[in-house]
């Protein structure tokens, strides 16, 4: 049977450190120190981890991470992953509460569409921690970890006008004035860190456009023109094939896409490639930003086919997300670096924001290799494994 919210899990906290120590720090035994609040010795803590999809390379790292550290917590960990099916994410939720989750930590795939998910959760004392996407339209979200989001648009349009050789490397302007052809592309609109994305990207990108240096010639400048529902590859290869059809058959050239994400960035290339262009940079193909270090566009971008992608680093945001965790079975509040940019509609989420880095040819090695996100041999493989 699940304990009270604050009481009941800080009590089977309490019994998972003693045992802890009982066991010399290998996992969560029985405990049975006598010093442990009575009637939990027992109990184990249940963490239930939500995560939107794994046709996305990130999620299964993300996945992978949370589960392994909260494992080695000595959590029981129930991680599942919903296909990119809402219905489906919102039956994993509901079985997680009514299985006796202790703490829920939620990449939401809609982030308005957990609204009556929250309210069970908080019926039942679950404190709820939202993962990477912000989940909107509910008091009922307790913390939120998450990278720079408004950075990271920031970041992929410098990386834009610096292969445009617009700006240099820290975004100060060259002088140099274009114009240059560009297109836009953002993600999912469910999804808040679409928005945060497009905002950072564009707050960034007008001023260019604003001087003339910077020009969309299919006029699609509106977030709702530019948007890729569920993030897909296919969806944006279609549309960057439509926009080729309808604004650069008669020999307008194009210089510069913006992309949000790698799964995007490969539909776009692919389209872009599909009519001659390129096959690389130096050949002539635009330039075309990404997001999320996904292996099979660190590959691109070693071969000069891509020209960036932003690096997330999921394990520090699964280390953040099991730090929160456990400050909840402890019965204390997670430490928040940001209380402001994170208003959900209902409230403004206490939230743990990352940094971000932006990946080029020349700084594969340091980001991502010497990390140890991916070695060598898979970034020349373009696969994982
Ligand atoms: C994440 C991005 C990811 C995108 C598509 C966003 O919510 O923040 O890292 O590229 O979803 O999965």
């Amino acid at each position: 049977m699940r304990l009270g919210k604050k009481m009941g899990v800080v009590a089977a906290g309490a019994a998972l450190t003693l045992s802890l120590a009982a066991c010399g720090g290998s996992g969560a035994g029985g405990g049975g120190d006598e010093s442990a609040p009575a009637g939990d010795g027992g109990e184990d803590v249940k963490i239930g981890v939500a995560m939107p999809t794994e046709t996305s390379e990130r999620w299964i790292q993300d996945g992978n991470a949370v589960k392994e550290s909260l494992e080695e917590a000595g959590y029981q960990v129930d991680l599942q992953y919903a296909g990119d099916d809402i219905p489906t994410q919102t039956q994993q939720i509901d079985s997680m509460i009514t299985g006796g989750a202790d703490v829920l930590i939620l990449a939401a795939i809609d982030g308005t569409a957990l609204t009556s998910q929250l309210e069970a959760a908080a019926a039942a004392n679950i404190p709820v921690i939202s993962y990477d996407r912000l989940i909107r339209d509910s008091e009922n979200v307790d913390f939120y970890v998450t990278f720079d989001n408004y950075q990271v648009g920031v970041a992929q349009a410098t990386a834009l006008l610096t292969g445009l050789g617009l700006t240099d490397a820290e975004g100060q302007p060259t002088g140099e004035k274009g114009p240059f052809n560009i297109e836009l592309f953002a993600g999912s609109l469910d999804d808040n860190n679409a928005h945060f994305f497009w905002d950072g990207a564009m707050d960034t990108l007008k001023p260019f456009m604003d001087e003339g240096s910077i020009v969309v010639p299919s006029g699609q400048t509106d977030i709702e023109q530019a948007a890729t529902l569920r993030w897909l590859q296919e969806t944006a290869q279609k549309r960057m094939e439509d926009l080729l059809t309808s604004t650069y058959s008669g020999g307008t050239e194009l210089h510069g896409v913006l992309s949000p994400y790698d799964g995007i960035s490969r539909g776009i290339i692919t389209a872009l490639q599909g009519v001659g262009m390129g096959p690389t940079i130096e050949e002539g193909l635009p330039v075309v930003t990404g997001q999320d270090a996904e292996i099979a566009s660190v590959k691109l971008i070693q071969d000069g086919v891509q020209q960036s992608t932003i690096f997330k680093d999921t394990r520090k945001l699964a280390e953040q997300a099991v730090v929160a965790a456990e400050a909840y079975v402890n019965g204390e509040e997670p430490e928040a670096n940001d209380t402001e940019q994170y208003d959900n509609g209902v409230k403004v989420v206490p939230s743990y924001l990352l940094e971000v880095d932006t990946v080029y040819s020349d700084n594969i090695t340091p980001l991502l290799v010497d990390s140890g996100y991916w070695t060598q041999e898979e970034i020349d493989a373009g696969v994982a494994g």
